[in-house]
């Protein structure tokens, strides 16, 4: 069995029922209107992701969905069970530390790491796109990565928030009375952004943006070592604005199947 349950209804319950099996351990994440918290359910260690009042149950019930039927594909967490009247999921925990942080807080990683990692991360979403889901919320926060095994970082794709099915557009972006607040185009594809379509080739930009990132942190930190001038160049063709520009997922793992060789773990 893939999933936890056969169906989905299995798992839907009220909040009350959900909060008698769940005891609250303590805070391991936020999100802009989220609070995410480790637990025990039903005896177990798990995740618990809340809502604040600005989200309806109904938003929560479609990320169970998508949660539901990725099942663990990319690593992602599995669904445990979700509320049918307030905005409360209980998911699987996965290990790792954000990307971001690892990025941002940790020494500085060799370029050999990165690629290794960028590797995976580029694995996992294509295991994801096998099942016929986009995230298209790829970032430093929604990836967790494991630091050992010191030279193959396990990968696991997390937050189905705006995971849909491949050729979809997330309600989020659809039929809006206010314009969008945030700064999306940071790293999410602008054909979703705008509400027009989603492709896996929309992942790829995300991942594209997701490189420069960690370039820039990399760089930032004045390195003995250049980040690789192909590793640049796949980034710029990844966040290619028109769709059709950017390279295709398997054509981004090959390049760093090679990277991998040239650069081996120190
Ligand atoms: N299943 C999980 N296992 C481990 N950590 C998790 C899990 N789910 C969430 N987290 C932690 O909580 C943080 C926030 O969770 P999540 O990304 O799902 O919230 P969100 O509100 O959708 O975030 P965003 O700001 O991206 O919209 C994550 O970045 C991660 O650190
Ligand atoms: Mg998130």
């Amino acid at each position: 069995m893939n999933n936890l349950a056969w169906t989905l209804d299995e798992l839907i319950r009220d909040e009350s029922s959900i909060l008698l099996d769940t005891e609250i351990i303590r805070a391991i994440g936020r999100g802009s209107d989220t609070a995410v918290h480790l637990v025990k359910y039903r005896g177990a260690q798990a995740v618990a992701k809340m809502g604040n009042d600005t989200i309806p149950a109904s938003t929560f019930l479609q990320e169970a969905q998508s949660m539901f039927e990725i099942s663990g594909a990319g690593g992602f967490h599995r669904l445990l069970a979700v509320a049918s009247d307030k905005p409360l999921i209980i998911m699987t925990l996965c290990e790792g530390d954000q990307v971001s942080t690892i990025a941002y807080e940790h020494d500085l990683k060799p370029t050999a790491w990165w690629i290794n990692a960028f590797h995976n991360i580029a694995a996992a979403v294509q295991e994801l796109h096998n099942t016929g889901y986009v995230h298209l919320d790829l970032k430093g926060n929604n990836i967790l990565c494991t630091e050992e095994p010191k030279d193959l970082p396990a990968v696991h794709l997390i937050d189905a928030g705006l995971a849909c099915k491949i050729g979809q557009v997330p309600a989020y972006f659809r039929d809006r009375s206010v314009p969008l607040s945030h700064d999306y185009h940071l790293w999410i594809a602008p054909e979703v952004v705008a509400a027009q379509t989603s492709s896996v080739l929309s992942d790829v930009y995300s991942l594209g943006m997701l490189f420069t990132n960690v370039r820039e942190s990399y760089e930032e930190c004045d390195p003995s070592e250049p980040w690789p001038e192909m590793l640049s160049d796949l980034e710029a063709q990844m966040t290619s604005y028109l769709p059709e520009d950017r390279p295709q997922l398997n054509e981004v793992i090959a390049i760093l199947d090679g990277l991998s060789s040239s650069h081996p773990p120190v």
